[in-house]
């Protein structure tokens, strides 16, 4: 069941099933039927409150309506599909699927859903299912219940049980049907991968039967149904069973790559269990281990979290600035300048370029402008080559944006983003140039990561429209951006700065102008905190190790490598000079980086590690730098102390109102470090072991 993310919040407003409180209002009907003149009956999901279908408590009744109803008639065969554009089913409303209170409730919600496709399949006729649009979760364990399923060419057809990406398992048949459908193996591999997948391929894997032209559909779904009704209901197939070394291998990776989290291994318990029993036993342990999954705390967290990210999509300004009397919509940038064609800037410049903006990028000697237009084009050749966009379209991508060494070429953008040297001089010195250059409505950004919007912008003419728009390393694929306000900017330069962040399909989350805003502070007081146990004698491996069992994707070490040890050790002189009392002083760094040991980023030479050959070792010349006696500390001491200090900052941070709320700052964390989302949130965590004491 569940979630095709985005969808099932939008649609899924009507309130909880689980404790029977769902009271319709003016209940419309989101389920149709009726019976042609062929006597086919025809059973359409069509929710007219929203845009997608999603199962809730009335899409559930309507459907048992639609179904009962066309059981007391005399049709041949049924024809399930959705009047939507877009969407076939998204899957189940994740509202109630955060608050899935004890066991013996996710299981009765599981037997609801599997009691109601059960309908289906033991229905007096064949049931065809036509898909068109995306079919994902519950949508999908609807289309295995029935006996023969299409699906159309668009690309709005996408086919799949992604519910392990929240941390459920599918719980409406999914578990059940799928390896007897396809075998365990394969099933087992579609589960744990968690996506949905367009039609052609779908039809490969064998999730449909038949593949048609969306114009066709209706059409070929009634050739299908009245075949059925000739031949009667296809045999269901029987597929192999995988051999316990298969589950042995999946339970070790899925320990090892989604630490922590309990869904996979539930599938695979589904899956390799359930292979040896009848079809309705399988029902039973899939509803008992649903109830386990979807009342857990890992569940409630990734649901959580699936929430935060939709927010955005919603987000305002609203917060921060008085409302006008009359709402003025912000006037969208057209040309964009990028000051800078280093690692940000030209990734900057990529991106907004394949988003459709025209791009002018500065720099200060051609051949830096020649570099960074050279990493644009391998960006756009890698997202040609990954089938993100046709060559022509990447062509024309890199057609719109302009490298030049003059300044003067920035003359008629209307937003300008500097991602020039982290240095205040030379970005005062910048402002005061632009502001001379421009015109006096062009927004004039900052990507600093941690320089306070106002000093840097202090040399420009109308302040009003600076603004700080920070980026994250690689542009390409981090998807957060602080938007930065400083004292002065305005609620319309803050407007347009936003509409143009989620123009970008980046996730903005908006803050005061303060210092590291919230990622780079909280990250290096983070980092900082690791480098001060290395310092007292913790190994590198056991610090690492640590984190990455709580949860995260690399250790801090690891990750100082990955940044760049030059970066890390700049912007520990950054932290120490703003929050000189409470910034510890660590050395590590500045050691490594005067014996030239950058991290990863200079190949041979290395930080913490070695990667010769591609291969992650210790870096045995770290022992120069290290205490000559090593410190013991427990995994669970380190994870406490190293989450400690960044909840501490994190609350300061919200202390001084550089963000609005905790989940804010969630909700970045998650976007901008890496933050393990199955724990559901920094702050989120804090809470919940606060309440355990
Ligand atoms: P970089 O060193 O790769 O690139 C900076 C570029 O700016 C160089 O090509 C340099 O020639 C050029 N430049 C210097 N002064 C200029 C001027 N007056 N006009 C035009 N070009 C000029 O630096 P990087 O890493 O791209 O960082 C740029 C900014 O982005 C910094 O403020 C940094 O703090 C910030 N940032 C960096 C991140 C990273 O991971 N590298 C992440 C997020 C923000």
């Amino acid at each position: 069941m569940a979630a095709f993310p985005g969808a099932a919040l939008r649609a899924g407003a009507r309130g909880s099933s689980l404790r029977g409180k769902y009271t319709p209002m003016s209940k419309p009907v989101t389920v149709t039927h009726s019976v042609d003149g062929d006597g086919i009956g025809w059973i359409v999901f069509d929710d007219p409150a929203s845009r997608a279908n999603v199962f809730n408590p009335a899409t559930q009744a309507d459907l048992r309506a639609a179904i009962e109803a066309l059981a007391a008639q005399p049709v041949r065969a049924v024809v399930v599909l959705s009047g939507k554009e877009k969407i076939f089913i998204a899957g189940a409303d994740l509202k109630w699927l955060g608050h899935v209170a004890t066991p013996a409730a996710g299981a009765q919600a599981s037997r609801e859903g599997q009691a109601l496709f059960g309908l289906l399949d033991n229905f007096k006729v064949p049931v065809v299912c036509a898909i068109h649009g995306a079919c994902a979760g519950g949508g999908f364990e609807l289309a295995l219940a029935c006996h023969w399923r299409l699906a159309s060419e668009a690309k709005e057809t996408v086919i799949g049980l992604p519910e392990v990406g929240i941390g459920l398992i599918p719980g409406w048949g999914g578990c059940a049907r799928l390896p007897r459908l396809l075998g365990a193996k394969a099933a087992v591999e579609h589960i744990l991968k968690a996506q949905l997948l367009p039609a052609a391929e779908a039809r490969q894997v064998g999730l449909v039967d038949e593949l048609v032209p969306a114009a066709e559909l209706k059409a070929r779904a009634k050739a299908a149904a009245l075949q059925l009704a000739a031949s009667g209901k296809p045999a269901r197939a029987v597929g192999a069973p995988a051999d316990a070394a298969f589950f042995a291998e999946q339970r070790k990776t899925a320990l090892a790559r989604m630490r922590g989290q309990p869904a996979p291994l539930a599938v695979l318990d589904a899956v390799q269990q359930g292979a040896d029993l009848p079809l309705a036993a399988a029902l039973d342990l899939e509803a008992a281990l649903f109830g386990e999954i979807s009342s857990g705390e890992v569940a409630h967290n990734l649901v959580h979290v699936f929430f935060l990210k939709d927010a955005v999509k919603k987000l305002t300004v609203d917060a921060w600035f008085p409302r006008p009397a009359t709402p003025v919509v912000p006037v969208p940038f057209q040309k964009i300048g990028v000051i800078g064609a280093g690692v940000m800037g030209s990734g900057i410049a990529q991106w907004c370029a394949a988003r459709g903006y025209r791009v002018v990028m500065r720099d200060v000697q051609p051949e830096f402008v020649e570099r960074g237009m050279t990493v644009i084009k391998g960006l756009f050749d890698e997202a040609a080559k990954r089938g993100k966009m046709s060559a022509a379209a990447a062509a024309d991508g890199v057609a719109r944006v302009q490298g030049t060494t003059d300044l003067a070429a920035l003359a008629d953008c209307d937003l300008v983003i500097e991602a020039i040297v982290e240095n205040v001089a030379a970005k005062q010195a910048l402002f005061a140039e632009l502001s001379q250059v421009v015109r006096p409505d062009c927004v004039l950004a900052s990507n600093t990561s941690a320089l306070p919007i106002e000093e840097l912008a202090a040399t420009a003419t109308h302040p009003s429209r600076t603004i700080g728009v920070h980026f994250f390393n690689p542009v390409s694929r981090m998807p957060l951006i602080e938007m930065v306000l400083s004292p002065h900017t305005t609620r319309e330069t803050a407007e347009r700065v936003l509409a143009f962040a989620k123009h970008l399909g980046k996730s903005p989350v908006i803050c005061r102008s303060s210092p590291g805003f919230l990622v780079t502070r909280v990250l290096f007081f983070y980092l900082n905190a690791a480098c001060e146990l290395w310092e007292q004698g913790v190994p590198t491996d056991v610090i690492d190790r640590a984190m990455r069992d709580w949860g995260w994707p690399m250790g801090p070490m690891r990750l100082i490598d990955e940044v760049g040890v030059d970066v890390t050790d700049f912007i520990y002189g950054e932290m120490k000079h703003y929050f000189p009392a409470r910034f510890a002083s660590t050395s590590v760094c500045g050691k490594m980086l005067a014996a030239g040991l950058k991290g990863r980023k200079n190949g041979a030479s290395t930080g913490f590690y070695t990667y010769a050959g591609g291969k992650e070792q210790l870096n045995p010349a770290m022992a120069a730098y290290a205490p000559a006696t090593a410190k013991t500390m427990d995994a669970a001491a380190i994870a406490a102390h190293l989450n400690g200090v960044m909840i501490a900052e994190t609350q300061r941070v919200l202390d001084e109102g550089v963000l609005k709320s905790a989940d804010d700052a969630d909700f970045a964390l998650l976007m901008g470090t890496g933050f393990p989302a199955f724990r559901g949130g920094l702050m989120r965590y804090a809470r919940v072991q606060a309440k355990r004491g």
